[in-house]
């Protein structure tokens, strides 16, 4: 049995749904769940660089064609970039014209296989080239799993900023295959693990408990409990996103800590080598653990629970990890501004009211602000 399991994306008035499939083998769930998609169509397979870099590319493709074969398809493949200084136009540009010169038609489709830059980029492409083809996602990073496969966003960068030119693409279906987490350098997958704790953190006290009670077995993928971690972390995802689809109340908390980490990042000019973003959110959690408590949200003590977690998993949680930057409170609220979230001028942080559960929050006080800040770094 090769899917483990399954769970349904849908929106409040049910007018699409599909599957996330959890599995070890994604090529044998393409031919048992997606024949009547597949058969005799033109498949677009993108796929990450690292198949490449990793010598896993000649297998990639026997399996692609062996798939093809049996479905009588005709069978494309084209390597994209992954990091997010490549979720640009310009690579946008070469995919976009390597399937229009093989004749993409409306009936084709493209699969993604690869880390949250593929996905994005190959998503957002198959939501625009004749006005919209069939797209299945296969993410082969933790964090492309639990989150960026789920939700339908899709996007590249501009030179204006990260993700502002997208569109909301909803697949045929993702296929998570666990096998792809034994590839993924170290830091990648704690990074993954950032996104897997906000969850708890956000919504689940009871997953809370799990993550705490089994971190050992999970960071070391072990089975059942990588399958269970990842199933929650979709169902969580795909519940909030179910009920706010385009982002206009709820779906917010999935932001949790992300307003500190987008500043973070953006200070450090979004240099992978001093963090990457799971890393951004780790540290991003913990500032907003602290300012929940110092607003009287959250008990020190969940906080300092909440906080512990987040280390068991590896990741950074203090501003001093941050390496070779000078904070300042004034910067930093600058960068605050530059938030999505920003409405009428005012910056909203997702913050904490106890463990599983969190609140939107956009009257603090410049002031206010500014004094936690100015703590917080002289800590
Ligand atoms: N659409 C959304 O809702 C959403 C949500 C969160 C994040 N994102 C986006 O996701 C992107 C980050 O995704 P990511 O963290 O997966 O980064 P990534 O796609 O850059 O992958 C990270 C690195 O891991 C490599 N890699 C991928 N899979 C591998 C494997 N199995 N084995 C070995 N190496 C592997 C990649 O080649 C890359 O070098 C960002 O662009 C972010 O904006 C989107």
């Amino acid at each position: 049995m090769t899917v483990l399991k399954k769970l349904s994306v849908t929106n409040h008035n049910k007018s699409f749904k599909y599957s996330i499939l959890i599995g070890d083998d994604f090529i044998d769930i393409l031919e048992k769940n997606f024949s009547k998609t597949l058969k005799g169509k033109k498949i677009y397979v993108m796929y990450d660089e690292f198949f490449y870099k990793l010598k896993l590319i000649k297998t990639l493709i026997d399996n692609f064609k062996k798939l093809s074969t049996k479905f009588s398809s005709e069978i494309f493949f084209f390597k994209t970039k992954s990091k997010d200084k490549f979720k640009n136009f310009e690579n946008l540009s070469n995919l976009l014209n390597y399937i229009l010169s093989h004749k993409i038609n409306r009936d084709s489709v493209i699969i993604s296989v690869g880390g949250g830059v593929t996905g994005d980029l190959v998503g957002f492409a198959s939501s625009i080239v004749l006005r919209g083809v069939k797209c299945i996602h296969i993410p082969t990073t933790l964090l492309s799993q639990v989150d960026s496969s789920v939700g339908g966003k899709t996007g590249i960068n501009t030179k204006h900023g990260k993700n502002l030119v997208g569109a909301f693409n909803r697949p045929e279906g993702v296929l998570i295959d666990i096998n792809f987490l034994k590839t993924l350098p170290e830091r990648e997958l704690f990074a993954g693990f950032a996104e897997v704790i906000k969850y708890s953190f956000i919504y689940d006290k009871k997953f809370f408990k799990y993550l705490e009670n089994n971190t050992e077995s999970i960071r070391k993928l072990k089975s059942p409990y990588i399958e269970n971690t990842i199933f929650r972390s979709c169902q969580i995802k795909a519940k909030i996103v179910s009920i706010d689809e385009k982002e206009q109340g709820i779906r917010a908390i999935l932001n949790f800590g992300h307003t500190f980490a987008h500043a973070f990042e953006n200070l450090i000019n979004y240099d992978d080598k001093k963090l990457i973003h799971g890393e951004a959110v780790a540290i991003g959690m913990v500032c907003a653990f602290k300012l929940s408590v110092y607003l009287n949200l959250c008990s020190k003590k969940e906080a300092e629970r909440c906080i512990g977690l987040i280390s068991k998993f590896n990741l950074p949680t203090k501003l001093k990890d941050i390496k070779n930057i000078k904070l300042v409170s004034k910067k930093l609220l600058d960068k605050f501004y530059l938030d999505k979230k920003v409405k009428n001028g005012k910056i909203t942080f997702i913050l904490s009211n106890g463990i599983g559960s969190a609140l939107i929050k956009n009257d603090i006080k410049e002031k206010t602000l500014k004094i936690f800040l100015d703590e917080l770094i002289n800590e």
